[in-house]
Parts: structure tokens; C-alpha cells; sequence
């Protein structure tokens, strides 16, 4: 029977958690419901079938910080004493004998030792017999306090206090969140993509052992480096081979051995995704990106900007071969619009994914009143989450479709139906000041 669990969440991203948290628990064929969540408290009960499901999900959320088996809630100790005494008297006896200690969690707010050492204490009525161990006990069991802050000093007392069995922490407690930090990262470039971001991107991706996932514009690879830490075989493709190649000996290459798993480094090809090279049938599990936002480096796709000039270039030779032909041939390039990009972007997706596969990029957008106005759509996919990352007077989006069949009828809004222009670069450039284009 399922039982109630406290999530300990980090407060990074807060509009990002409950979209992971319902990926990783689809992916994992976790029913549980995220309804409780609110982004403005990092605890969050729910109820799971077991430790099992509750450490799987700590093991692959980027946000959990801790699960633990709730005993009981709250506004102070003496109402925390008494919830625990009614509602899990049943899981003492489990616990009589083990080794264990006690340990504090304050979010927003701390006791001194002298007062955590009396809490644990109220506590005797467990009455456990076992011995208290401070390293290594067979059993943590946590006080977590919530606090709000006055002025900028924590309240006096908590507003909330949980008493857990904790059954798992996240993997962001071992260091894995500094471990992929770009600083530590052996090849990056300024395109490349936060270490924490990119993971929770992955996750919502549904990236997994067994699945193909593609980057078409892979840069400096953050994707795929993520992808690969949850395990699926990473392919990507970029138009600049200079960034694929890398240098200094550093490249995508030497990222994925950084982190020891360049076995799952399919291959990277310089492409430009608008013509691409891939046979029809090829399918991708799961495609994840961040599009050129013409800011540091322009949108460009094959072809000539003036065809004129090119016009019976096609039979020019070099050493007696057709200079097109060539190895060492690089081809014209012209600027393409953003708008048109994501269209073929949701296109190519649409054909790609199989059913229930995901398709998850970044797109830039403005504050302003239009955004959602800029929201490609395409009638085969379902658009599963949108969610902001606000800077100043930007934001990046994070959209996530859902490859739906053929009885599936969404919206289609193409860049010819979109009522507002997508031209960040201008807007950017601009400072966002004159009104968007439509
Ligand atoms: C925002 S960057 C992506 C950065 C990447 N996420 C990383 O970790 O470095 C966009 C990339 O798209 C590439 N790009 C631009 N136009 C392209 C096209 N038509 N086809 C494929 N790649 C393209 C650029 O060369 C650039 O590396």
C-alpha cells in the first residue's frame, strides 16, 4: 500500500521541478502525483508505493535533495510530537534495534547545538534500544524545519517541522552538480550550456540507457555530455566544424572521457540541420537543443545569399576535380530566420520521434506581454511544458513537445501564423525598446 514520503527540494529553478519530477516519474513508470508542489517551499509530501520508487526518483531527479518516509508534521514540537504518535507508531518496531542518529534540516533558518541536542532528545519515547552512531548508522532520522525569513534574518521558530526516516538523498548532495560545472569541464566554449540546466533538460527530455538522443546543434556538446551522465547514446550535429573539431586537443571527445563514458558518444557531424544528411527512416528517441540565437553566433544555413554569383560555378575545378566535390570545399552560407528554424526544427521532430518521444529546446523570448504568441506549434505535437527562465529583459524557454499519432489534432501555428515576430537578435541588439515586429 502507498505510504507518505517528504521530498526535500532545491530552490534552483523552482518553475522547472515539477515538470522533472512528472518526467522522471513517467520515465520510471512511477505513479505519483506532484499537485502539493509549490515553487515556494523545498518540502513536498507524496505518496509512493516504497523506499524502492523513492530512491529511484532521489537517484535521477537533479532537484531532490533528500526523501525521507514522513513520521509525522508540525507548527511546532509539540504538535510534531503528537502527529508522529498517532499516525506512526506502527513503524517503530522495525527500528528497535539498529543503529541510528538524529539529524537537523533547517531551510531558512537553524538551531544552535544546545537546542538540537534537546530536540533529538524529545524524541526518547521512540524508545530505540539500538546504538547511536554519528558515521555509518543503519538508520538517519531527520528533522526538517522550514523557516521564514523577517527583514533578512530567519523567524525565531519554524513555521513547518517534518520528522523522516530519510530512505535517499540526490545525487546533487554527491557533488554531482559541481563535478559537471562548465569550470571543471575540459572543452567549452560561450555557447555552452549550464551543467545544472542541461541536466534537468535531459531529464525532461527522458533521456535513457537504450535510447538515441540528437542534438542538432550541438556546440560544445553540453547536451550531450548531460544525456550521456543519464546513459543514452548521444549523436549530435552542428554547421561549424570548427567547434566539433574543438582544439588544443580539447573537443566533445575529451568531455565525454572527462566524465568516463565515451562509449556513449555515437558521433558528431557537421551539418547544416535544414539540409540534413540522415536517411529517411532514421528514427531519434529523443531530440534535445539550443538553437543559434543569432547573438553570438548567427543563424546560417547552406546556400548562397546573392545565387547569381554562383550561377555555372558548379562545373569550376580544382586539381582536375569539381571544387564542390572536394573534401576541403566550404560552402556558402546564408542567414536564415530564427522563426523559419524552430518550424523545421518542430518538422523534422514530428517525422523523427517515435510515438510518446520527446523534442526539448531552449528559445529566447522577451518579458513582454507576447510571448506565448511566439510558441511554435505543430499539429503532431503536444506541447507538454513552457517554462521561463527570467533574466532582465529576456527570458529563454524551455519547450517540451510529445510526439502524439496519427488521431492526435494540436495546434499548428507555423511562423507565417505566429502574430509575433521571433527576431531576438533585433529586439537584443535593440534593448528590447521598440515595439516587436509582427
Ligand atoms: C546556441 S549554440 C548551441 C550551443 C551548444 N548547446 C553548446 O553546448 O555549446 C547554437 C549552435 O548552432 C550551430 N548552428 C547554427 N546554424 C546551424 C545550422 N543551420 N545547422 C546546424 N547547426 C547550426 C552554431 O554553430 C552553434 O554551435
Amino acid at each position: 500500500m502507498a505510504k507518505w514520503y517528504l521530498v526535500y527540494l532545491a530552490q534552483s529553478h523552482p518553475g522547472f521541478r515539477k515538470a522533472e519530477l512528472e518526467s522522471v516519474a513517467d520515465l520510471l513508470h512511477i505513479e505519483a502525483s506532484f499537485e502539493s508542489h509549490d515553487i515556494d517551499h523545498p518540502f513536498m509530501p507524496v505518496l509512493l508505493e516504497d523506499d524502492e520508487q523513492a530512491t529511484k526518483l532521489a537517484q535521477r531527479s537533479m532537484f531532490i535533495r533528500g526523501i525521507y518516509e514522513l513520521w509525522g508534521e508540525g507548527s511546532d514540537p509539540a504538535s510534531l510530537h503528537a502527529d508522529v504518535k498517532s499516525k506512526s507508531s506502527h513503524y517503530w518496531p522495525d527500528y528497535m534495534t539498529c543503529s541510528f542518529k538524529f539529524d537537523l534540516v533547517g531551510y531558512q533558518g537553524k538551531r544552535n547545538r544546545k537546542d538540537q541536542v534537546k530536540l533529538f532528545e524529545s524524541f526518547a519515547y521512540l524508545a530505540f534500544e539500538g546504538p547511536i552512531k554519528m558515521k555509518e548508522p543503519d538508520e538517519i532520522f531527520t528533522i526538517l524545519e522550514e523557516y521564514h525569513v523577517v527583514g533578512r534574518e530567519p523567524a525565531a521558530t519554524p513555521d513547518r517541522m517534518w520528522l523522516g526516516r530519510q530512505v535517499a538523498l540526490g545525487q546533487r548532495e554527491f557533488k554531482l552538480l559541481e563535478n559537471y560545472h562548465l569550470k571543471h569541464r575540459s572543452y567549452t566554449s560561450t555557447t555552452s550550456f549550464e551543467a545544472e540546466l542541461s541536466l534537468i533538460t535531459c531529464n525532461i527530455a527522458q533521456a535513457a540507457p537504450g535510447k538515441l538522443l540528437y542534438d542538432p546543434f550541438t556546440g560544445t556538446g553540453s547536451f550531450l555530455v548531460a544525456a550521456a551522465y543519464f546513459g543514452a547514446l548521444c549523436f549530435g550535429s552542428d554547421i561549424d566544424v570548427r567547434v566539433l573539431r574543438g582544439k588544443d586537443g580539447k573537443s566533445i571527445k575529451t568531455n565525454f572521457k572527462q566524465y568516463g563514458n565515451g562509449y556513449l558518444l555515437g558521433d558528431v557531424l557537421t551539418m547544416d540541420f535544414t539540409h540534413d544528411a540522415f536517411r529517411k527512416s532514421l528514427q531519434m528517441d529523443t531530440i534535445v537543443c539550443d538553437p543559434p540565437y543569432g547573438i553570438r553566433e548567427g543563424v546560417k544555413v547552406c546556400g548562397a545569399k546573392n545565387e547569381q554569383r554562383f550561377v555555372g560555378k558548379e562545373s569550376v575545378l580544382v586539381d582536375g576535380q569539381l571544387a564542390h566535390t572536394r573534401r576541403d570545399y566550404i560552402q556558402p552560407k546564408k542567414p536564415y530566420e530564427l522563426d523559419a528554424l524552430l518550424d523545421d526544427l518542430l518538422q523534422f521532430a514530428s517525422e523523427r520521434l517515435p510515438i510518446g518521444g520527446r523534442l526539448c529546446f531552449w528559445m529566447p523570448t522577451e518579458n513582454d506581454a507576447q510571448q506565448e504568441s511566439r510558441i511554435p506549434q505543430h499539429h503532431n505535437l503536444e506541447l507538454r511544458y513552457n517554462l521561463v527562465q527570467s533574466f532582465d529583459k529576456w527570458a529563454r524557454r524551455l519547450l517540451c513537445y510529445v510526439k502524439r499519432d496519427g488521431d492526435y489534432v494540436g495546434t499548428t501555428l507555423t511562423k507565417d501564423q505566429r502574430t509575433v515576430k521571433n527576431d531576438f537578435r533585433v529586439r537584443y541588439f535593440q534593448g528590447f525598446n521598440k515595439q516587436p515586429s509582427t
